[in-house]
């Protein structure tokens, strides 16, 4: 099968593109390497194809999107400071690269997988979130659910698409994945975490820590898309993907001081001090992943204590 993958030199684009050649298909890969790398890819040289080029290239999205049988459309600016830094830029990538992406796909009849997230849920309090549960969002002004917003209407569009026009879209709503080659350097807590750990440095919880989330590693997430993407039953429907395991982020920073057997103290700062104003948090993000498993029988199998300590051993390397 010829693969493409948008975002392809990711976290997550990367571990894809590695199930992807270990089950024997062709890869190709589209990354503008903004918070991506070709070190994430350089181990797959010679087996993959790599175009360094944006989303927001129609000419170039048509000509791969057709040379291809798949699509798994994971590029994305993500990150919270990221995104609240860089708003209109993030708003464009999300909503009209992945606009591109779509009607290239529908234009050339090919399956597709697009990335969407747990933000789309927002801050709603009934967890643990299902496929069903609300948005709850915050107003316009709490630029943070940009993010949510771009990708909720990109779900709308392929979800319209699958409806008028049989686009063979399946939609993965990844909540918090975590594993090797994520860097911590745009506000994600494990690699964050674990990277002053492994320095000794204090560790930093923005508010008091009370919030929780549940995290799933990337091999168990990636294992998910792929055989949602194997099963035709899954075409139009979307999917929470996501681990089990519900952890406050206190809890884990003391987690990560034990297993790397650190030295680091913790250290608690406001909000305030952390993002610029338009910041505000959801204190639980729990995903409900019976209907995942009713339809292909996943289910996570790392622990939290297997994802940290892969991402410290990567880290180390
Ligand atoms: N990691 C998570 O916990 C998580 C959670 C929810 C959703 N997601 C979604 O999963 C997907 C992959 O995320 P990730 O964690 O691997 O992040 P990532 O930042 O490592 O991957 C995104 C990739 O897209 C590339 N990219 C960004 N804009 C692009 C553009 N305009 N054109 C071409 N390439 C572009 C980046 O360089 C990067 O390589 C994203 O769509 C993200 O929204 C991730």
């Amino acid at each position: 099968m010829r693969a493409f993958i948008t975002g392809g030199a990711g976290f997550i684009g990367s571990h894809l593109a590695d199930a992807l050649i270990a089950r024997g298909d062709s890869v190709t890969v589209l990354d503008n390497m903004s918070t991506g790398s070709t070190k994430n890819i350089a181990h797959l040289q010679g087996k993959i194809q790599v175009h360094e080029g944006d989303i927001r290239d129609k000419a170039l999205i048509e000509k791969l999107v057709e040379q291809s049988d798949i699509v798994f459309h994971m590029a994305a600016a993500l990150g919270v400071k990221n995104i609240m830094e860089h708003t209109l830029e993030s708003i464009d990538r999300n909503f009209n690269g992945s606009e591109i992406v779509l009607h290239a796909a529908t234009e050339y009849n090919k399956r597709l997988i697009i990335a969407s997230t747990s933000e789309i849920y927002g801050k709603n309090p009934n967890q643990p979130l299902n496929e069903e549960s609300d948005r709850v969002v915050g107003a316009p002004q709490k630029i943070r659910w940009t993010y949510a917003d771009a990708k909720a209407l990109e779900e709308a569009v392929a979800h319209t698409l699958h409806k008028t026009h049989g686009l063979k879209v399946t939609t993965v709503r990844f909540f918090n994945t975590v594993g090797p080659r994520q860097t911590g350097q745009y506000g994600m807590v494990v690699p964050r975490f674990i990277q002053s750990a492994l320095k000794n440095q204090d560790i930093t919880i923005y508010d008091d820590g009370s919030q929780s989330r549940v995290f799933c590693h990337v091999e168990d997430a990636v294992k998910a898309v792929l055989t949602l993407s194997e099963t035709d039953s899954t075409i139009g429907d979307y999917f929470n993907v996501g681990g089990v395991g519900e952890i406050t982020i206190k809890e884990l920073a003391a987690k990560v001081i034990e297993r790397t057997k650190s030295a680091s103290a913790i250290k608690f700062v406001p909000y305030s001090d952390a993002y610029p104003a338009g910041f505000e948090d959801m204190q639980r993000r729990v995903p409900d992943i019976s209907k995942i498993k009713r339809f292909i029988g996943w289910q996570p199998r790392h622990s939290l204590d297997s994802i940290i300590d892969s991402v410290a051993t990567n880290l180390k390397g």
